[in-house]
């Protein structure tokens, strides 16, 4: 964590000299008057074949096939160019234009996304779907605006599941566990809720961390288990389906409002028609990855039955009282409204 703040320190350090300079890079407008394309700087920290890297390079190839010359959009998939931390304090400072950071990692400037945090409280993608599509899953998407940060779409990964060094078939088995866990208050808390030690790590630190012995567990989705090679590392897996990963596609603000109107308009439509295929296909790119490990025979998995689930619900069960007010009952209850 160390490591990351400094990066942070870094880049605004970076934005202070540059704005002394009087040379702030991407100056509202600039690209229009001297007829370069504008550019977005789209990072992000998995593989391209993710439902995430399969989203964001469609973007790009829609946008700049429907915007020739007009529109450069340059994708930095696997943490290559920053951390998802890094990337929230870029896109509000405008040094990247757009991002798709994970939901759980925003808790620094809302609890609001912290939602999307609580075990259990989705039991597939078709009810986050339902819930991000009502009145109060939309809000959200203006919930950063004070931030510089606004929200174009919600882009879904998948259902979580556990990783780990021995079997995971009840919650006690996870005492005493190290968990790598996204930086979020929540996911620390329901860690420790079934007796882990959560320690919070920036994703392309995780695969070094799980074979080296830094932490010996984590949870993520089948496609980020797989592309990230998680499963070479972790003997044994568990199909818990417990929490759920999705990204809030974001754009710097002000810089999406000095584009030009049509353009503007033209990339919002292609960002919707991108979710709606990325997210229809987001399921099967999941289970296919789950297959892909289960033929390597690297990892045992373990499919919990009814029963064994419910142990987890229960274990997990006081992170709801602990969050509820912080996040905000409201949203909770309409959050359960879309189940
Ligand atoms: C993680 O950090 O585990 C995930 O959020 C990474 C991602 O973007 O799916």
């Amino acid at each position: 964590m160390a490591a990351v703040s400094s990066r942070i320190r870094v880049i605004l350090l970076g934005f202070g000299l540059a704005a002394l300079a009087g040379c702030g890079g991407s100056e509202p407008g600039a690209a229009a008057s001297s007829g370069e394309p504008y550019v977005i700087k789209f990072p992000h920290v998995v593989a391209p074949a993710t439902p995430k890297g399969q989203m964001a390079q469609r973007f790009k190839d829609l946008a700049e096939q429907r915007f020739p010359g007009r529109v450069r959009v340059e994708v930095y998939p696997s943490a290559q160019l920053m951390e998802d931390a890094e990337s929230i304090e870029a896109l509000a400072f405008g040094e990247v234009q757009m991002i798709a950071a994970s939901v759980s990692v925003y808790d620094r400037l809302t609890q609001k996304f912290q939602l999307f945090d609580l075990p259990f409280l989705f039991p597939d993608l078709a009810a986050v779907e339902r819930f991000q599509a009502s009145p109060a899953g939309r809000e959200l998407l203006t919930a950063l605006v004070d931030n510089g940060i606004l929200g174009l779409q919600f882009w879904h990964n998948g259902m979580k599941q556990f990783t780990g060094p021995r079997p995971l078939i009840k919650p006690e088995d996870a005492r005493g566990l190290k968990f790598r866990v996204m930086a979020s208050d929540i996911l620390q808390a329901e860690i420790e809720a079934i007796g882990g030690s959560p320690q919070k790590m920036a994703f392309g630190e995780v695969f070094q961390a799980l074979q080296t012995g830094t932490v010996d567990a984590q949870e993520n989705t089948w496609s980020n288990i797989y592309s990230s090679k998680f499963y070479e590392v972790q003997p044994y897996m568990t199909e818990s389906n417990h929490g759920y990963i999705g990204y809030y596609l974001a754009v710097n603000a002000a810089f999406w409002k000095s584009l030009p109107d049509d353009l503007r308009a033209g990339l919002e439509a292609t960002a919707a028609e991108v979710t709606q295929w990325g997210n229809s296909r987001s399921e099967e790119i999941n289970q296919e990855d789950k297959q892909r490990i289960i033929d390597s025979g690297r990892s045992e998995l373990t499919v919990l039955t009814p029963q064994q689930l419910e142990a987890w619900q229960a274990a997990m069960r006081p992170v709801w009282d602990e969050f509820r007010d912080r996040i905000g009952a409201d949203l909770v209850d309409a959050a359960l409204a879309a189940r």
